[in-house]
């Protein structure tokens, strides 16, 4: 039985660096199913598909995920391939991030990447952040976590990336969409991430998870 610790939230409330940090104490394999999204709207952004398009040119693309390991051997993650190119370098292009959340409603493009993203629990123990990892993807697991932030402290982590994106408009999408908008899972543990630093972060989903189960952190 592999396991999954889910990790939701809105854009820059601090999943993905929480995640790969509670991924690499543990040893399990960090998985951003933004990057998903991201990789399909950089296609979509490269080809010029048009919204009466999508359905079709979604049947035809070939999305490959490639294992990786960081600098040291705790990091796992993994690599997405679009039609054998890699998406990496592209994930946080502007113009991806303007599509990105209007191309995250369309249930065609759901139901490919939630079976990319269920293919891979079945073999790997998993750290995974999202929008529906815990209401949707994976609501049977006993390990979901909310993370937020206020508006203007997720705004302000955004800016200090460098990084062009309208997190409130993302938002905004994301939670008003009918097919898995972002919610509080049921039985989804909150932290407010607003005055915390990523080792407050990383240690409070480790210690919840530490009462919840048997975890053994492998790095600090
Ligand atoms: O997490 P990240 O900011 O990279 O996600 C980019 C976008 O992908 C989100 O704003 C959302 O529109 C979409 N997304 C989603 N469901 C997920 C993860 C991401 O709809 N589980």
């Amino acid at each position: 039985m592999t396991r999954v610790i889910a990790i939701d939230g809105p854009a820059a409330s601090g999943k993905s660096s929480a995640s790969r940090g509670v991924a690499s104490a543990l040893g399990f394999l960090f998985v951003s199913s933004g990057h998903f999204y991201r990789a399909l709207a950089w296609g979509v952004v490269r080809d010029s598909v048009s919204e009466e398009a999508l359905p079709q040119w979604i049947g035809n693309r070939r999305l490959d995920i490639v294992e990786t390991t960081g600098p040291e051997t705790a990091q796992r993650g993994v690599q997405l391939m679009l039609d054998g190119s890699d998406a990496t370098p592209h994930l946080s292009d502007p113009e991806v991030a303007a599509k990105v959340s209007l191309l995250a409603v369309f249930p065609e493009v759901r139901d490919l990447i939630n079976g990319h993203l269920r293919a891979l629990a079945a073999s790997h123990d998993l750290v995974m952040e999202g929008r529906d990892i815990g209401s949707v993807v994976f609501p049977e697991t006993p390990y979901k976590f909310y993370l937020d932030a206020s508006p203007e402290e997720r705004a302000r982590r955004r800016a200090g990336e460098g990084a062009v994106d309208s997190v409130a408009e993302r938002d905004r999408i994301d939670s008003s969409r009918a097919t898995a908008p972002l919610t509080i899972p049921k039985g989804a543990t909150v932290i407010d991430t607003t005055h915390l630093n990523l080792s407050e972060v990383i240690h409070a989903v480790l210690e919840h998870l530490r009462k919840l189960g048997n975890f053994t952190t492998i790095a600090k």
